[in-house]
């Protein structure tokens, strides 16, 4: 039987630093019960000052290539909204820092959190025309609002590297799909700032109406019911979110209110990873997908999940996938535990010292201290030009306190 193209690896990374979401609201005065239980945030996770979407998607897309013949890949696509650079591709970065053959075309594409579902239906395309060819994808974000705001216990950071090929080995994607589009203000980021602007509750509704109509064309053009999938991943600003937005769509499609036992089966196990990293924008329906198949505790093998992209602004996709055979041996679960488990935990003032480090913008050179504990880093910038490097063993800071000298 043919094989419709698919993802043959996902790798996920998230920077070593994090704040509890508890401590936070202690330091705002709000109830953690807000954040922890009515937002469904525990932690998120902090970029420090050498870090930036290049660094978090090179840490990504080496753990994605391990054993991958690079000189099959067709393409780097970069899905970001949080952009370095007005016209050079971040995707250029990555393929010099990771060593990709000059063969390789790299690119970048935006559409808020949907533009890695842009990258991923543009990559299948390429990869069922050339069988013989590779994509990689790299979703790599931010998530940045003011301090104080009502955003900012929804921030995060993270990056995904999904590759895609037509011999899939993870998922095996549906060919139908159901897109809704509208020009909304819900949330954007004007050039010249560092933050997100949000109408947050107008953000939840419209997020909600992008769902009831994608899933309409989705319905109209593979025939497929809810009852035709047993886990569902869904875009994740907080998780919370998700849980709103399974409920709503059992609800139009006639299946009543869900139970908890409901919720537990087709939707937590996609949430851990989320719980604790926050939203990462592009990468976040991916790290999603990433924590199903790594927390699930059932054999998923040839199930259908339904996935739901939702990027502000607005543009949505609902599509799906079916998980394939021997998926559990191309997972990555004991490094992303590892990742996530050793982050340092910062204190509020060692976050806000992180949140407000800003690189100059006047064009003089600057050279950052070493804080990350990824493979890459951001050195500085020089004559206008940001400096990427690999880290070596001997700059990596090993201790809590090493990291964070000069915060
Ligand atoms: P808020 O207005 O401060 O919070 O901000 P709230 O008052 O709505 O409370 C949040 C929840 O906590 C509510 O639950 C409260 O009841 C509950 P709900 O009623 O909605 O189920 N709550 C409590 N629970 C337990 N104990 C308590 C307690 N107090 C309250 N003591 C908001 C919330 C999400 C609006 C804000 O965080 C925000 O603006 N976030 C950023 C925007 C966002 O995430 N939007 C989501 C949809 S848009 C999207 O997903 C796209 C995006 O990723 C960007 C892109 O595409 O590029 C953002």
């Amino acid at each position: 039987m043919k094989m419709n193209a698919g993802i043959e690896s996902l790798a996920f990374y998230t920077p070593g630093f994090s704040l509890g979401l508890e401590e936070l609201a202690r330091h705002r005065r709000q109830d953690p019960r807000k954040f922890v239980e009515g937002l469904g945030q525990h932690r998120m996770s902090v970029p420090p000052p050498d870090e930036d979407v290049v660094t978090m998607a090179a840490n990504a897309a080496v753990r994605a290539l391990d054993g991958v013949d690079t000189a099959s890949l067709d393409s780097i696509i970069f899905a970001t909204e949080s952009g370095i650079d007005q016209s050079k591709a971040a995707a250029i970065y990555v393929h010099q820092l990771i060593g990709l053959p000059t063969t390789c075309k790299a690119f970048e594409i935006k559409q808020a959190c949907c533009g890695s579902t842009a990258a991923l239906q543009m990559a299948q395309a390429l990869v069922t025309l050339r069988p013989d060819r590779r994509v990689l994808i790299v979703a790599s974000d931010v998530a940045r609002y003011g301090l104080g705001t009502p955003g900012e216990p929804t921030q995060g950071a993270g990056a995904m590297a999904i590759l895609v090929s037509a011999t899939p080995k993870l998922l095996s994607f549906d060919p139908e799909s159901g897109s809704y589009t509208e020009d909304v203000m819900d949330f954007w980021r004007p050039n010249y700032m560092d933050e997100a602007l949000v109408d947050g509750k107008y953000s939840i509704k419209i997020y909600l109406k992008a769902l009831s109509e994608s899933w309409k064309g989705y319905h109209a053009d593979s025939g497929r019911a809810f009852a035709d999938f047993t886990r569902f991943c869904y875009h994740l600003p907080f998780t919370r979110m998700a849980e709103k937005a399974h409920r709503h769509l059992a609800r139009i499609t006639g299946q009543g209110d869900l139970t908890e036992a409901d919720l537990e089966t087709h939707l937590r196990p996609s949430l851990r990873y989320n719980q604790v990293t926050g939203n990462s924008y592009t990468a976040s329906l991916y790290v999603g997908l990433t924590s199903l198949l790594e927390t699930d505790p059932a054999d998923l093998s040839g199930q259908r999940i339904g996935l739901f992209s939702y990027g502000s602004g607005c543009m949505a996709s609902y599509f799906s996938g079916v998980v394939l055979k021997d998926y559990r041996n191309q997972l990555r679960i004991d490094e992303h535990r590892r990742m996530l488990d050793d982050r340092i935990e910062l204190t509020v003032p060692e976050y806000e010292r992180f949140y407000e480090h800003r690189l100059p913008v006047t064009g003089e050179d600057y050279a950052t201290t070493v804080h990350t504990r990824g493979r890459f880093r951001l050195a500085g910038i020089h004559d206008h030009k940001r400096i990427y490097e690999q880290v070596t063993a001997t700059a990596v800071p090993v201790t809590p306190e090493a990291a964070l000298s000069s915060v």
